[in-house]
């Protein structure tokens, strides 16, 4: 069986190479494990809550109807940062292929967390389809828009933690040219720099960066991750350093950061907009694929 279903968790085996597996918990439809032939490729904190008492500090948690915190609008205002759907326990739709494994998960209005609902009350359905090929991760995203008269707006995001050696010998690879926010500068501008490379906190949202751009994580000259994006402008790099890891009461050892680091596909310099009846699909594929630098 290439799928196996628990109360909590759906796990998926590749019929071809037992070390190739993933695991998702149904609570966020969370991604909390991903091995190819043997080799675990997601970070997941030890603190992480597993419980579904707090989305969960690792792997690939879902970010939606709203990255970050917003201010601004009058219902997205009233969310926790990062939105509902890794709050929210995902039904399990079942399993659609079995070579490749692939299988989906389903949130509504009836099935997200009941308290974040009211304060966000519009329809939608989502529809989250993850594939473990022999040598990938794919998790794809199809939203829709199920209200007769209402528009949806909402931004997108897997808020992908890739699992590394160590963080001062890594870097993140064709972002460079890039218009971004920086989170800690609070300051717009253009990444002129060849590659991304980690010495203290960043949190970075590099912004419509061209879909044919392959963000590649380099060790030591090894691509040993390589993220291509379907429809998600925007990317987001965060390492939290010392000070914020220690802050993150789930973030376990408070050294983990030198072994992690997010490279975040998502829609979220701007809302996504949805008239009654219309959907988006959206994807992300995880691999170690050749070292491709791009010339820009
Ligand atoms: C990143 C943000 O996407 O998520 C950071 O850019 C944030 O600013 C990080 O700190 C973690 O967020 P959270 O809500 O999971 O602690």
């Amino acid at each position: 069986m290439s799928v196996q279903e628990n109360d909590n968790e759906v796990i998926l085996v590749h019929p071809e190479n037992s070390k190739t597996t993933t695991k998702i918990l149904k609570y966020g439809a969370t991604v909390f494990s991903w091995t190819l032939n043997g080799e675990e490729q997601l970070w997941l904190s030890r603190g992480a809550k597993m419980d579904g008492s707090k989305p969960v500090r690792g792997g690939i948690p879902l970010v939606f109807p709203v990255f970050g915190k917003n201010n601004s609008d009058e219902h997205l205002s009233k969310l926790p940062q990062h939105g509902l759907a890794r709050n929210s326990t995902w039904e399990f739709l079942g399993q659609v292929s079995a070579n490749p494994p692939v299988v989906q998960f389903g949130l509504g209005p009836e099935f997200a967390n009941e308290e974040l609902t009211k304060l966000w009350p519009f329809d939608y359905s989502l529809v989250l389809t993850v594939e473990l090929g022999k040598e990938h991760l794919k998790t794809a995203i199809e939203v829709a828009n199920t209200s007769r008269n209402e528009t949806l707006k909402f931004n997108w995001l897997f808020h992908t933690y890739l699992k590394i050696p160590d963080i001062e010998e890594t870097m993140v690879s064709n972002l460079s040219g890039s218009k971004l926010y920086d989170q800690m500068l609070q300051q717009s501008y253009v990444d002129r720099q060849p590659v991304v490379s980690f010495h203290e906190e960043l949190d970075r949202i590099y912004q419509q960066v061209d879909s044919e751009r392959i963000i590649q994580v380099v060790d030591k000259g090894h691509p040993i991750h390589t993220v291509q994006r379907h429809n998600l402008p925007d990317a987001v790099v965060w390492n939290p350093w010392v000070e914020k890891s220690k802050g993150m009461a789930d973030f376990e050892p408070k050294d983990g950061f030198k072994e992690m680091v997010c490279v975040e596909p998502g829609y979220v310099h701007d809302f996504v907009v949805l008239q009654p009846g219309q959907t988006w699909n959206a994807h992300q594929v995880l691999s170690k694929a050749d070292l491709q630098y791009q010339i820009v």
